[in-house]
């Protein structure tokens, strides 16, 4: 599959699948990275020679997804809305550090949902990634993994923690899509 991945932040994720794209781990090949900002996480595409672009227009993101021949999207730590008109034209999923539809919806992105998470002394929380549709985290769930986080001394902590399990699991999915394909 040619992969497209919606970056807004660090992009660990991002960096997490060109490094199993690497060793080879699935076949699919990343051919573009999208970013609404000048994120910090599109330094890895540079240094791979990834193809990129920043924008928030839809319609350019469009023309770019249609150029690269792109057959899934991966949003991975993407904050903006995703536009009806993408949601119709391509198959997208959306890795969240939570177990959906816990911590899932408005407001509950990054370091926000594994605050809510640690100040509710959950001792256990994880990683979704689910289909895309209009509704915010509400798509389809492919995958859930729990972490235990009981031992966790920080909402920061856990955040570590589950970023590990999210890296693992979001190339696992990749490997099952397009070998369900
Ligand atoms: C991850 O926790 C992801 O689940 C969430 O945003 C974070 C992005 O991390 N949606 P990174 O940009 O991949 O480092």
């Amino acid at each position: 599959m040619n992969l497209a991945v919606f970056i807004s932040g660090t992009g660990t994720n991002l960096k997490a699948l060109i490094d199993v794209q690497k060793e080879k781990f699935f076949d699919s090949r990343i051919k573009l990275v999208v970013s609404n900002k000048n994120a910090k996480g599109l330094d890895f595409a540079k240094d791979n020679n990834i193809n990129y672009i920043v924008s928030k227009d839809d319609d350019e993101i469009l023309g770019e997804l249609k150029k690269h021949d792109i057959d899934l999207i991966v949003l991975a730590g993407y904050l903006p809305k995703i536009s009806k008109k993408l949601i119709n034209s391509y198959e997208i999923i959306n890795i969240h550090p939570s177990l959906l539809p816990k911590y899932g919806g408005k407001g509950y992105y990054g370091i926000h949902v594994h605050e809510a998470v640690f100040e509710n002394k959950e001792t256990i929380s994880g990683v979704t990634i689910h289909h895309v549709n209009e509704n915010l985290d509400d798509g389809d769930i492919i995958i859930q993994k729990e972490v235990d986080i009981s031992t966790c001394k920080s909402a920061q902590e856990i955040a570590d923690k589950i970023l590990k399990i999210e890296h693992q699991s979001l190339k696992e999915v990749i490997k099952k899509m397009e070998e369900d394909n």
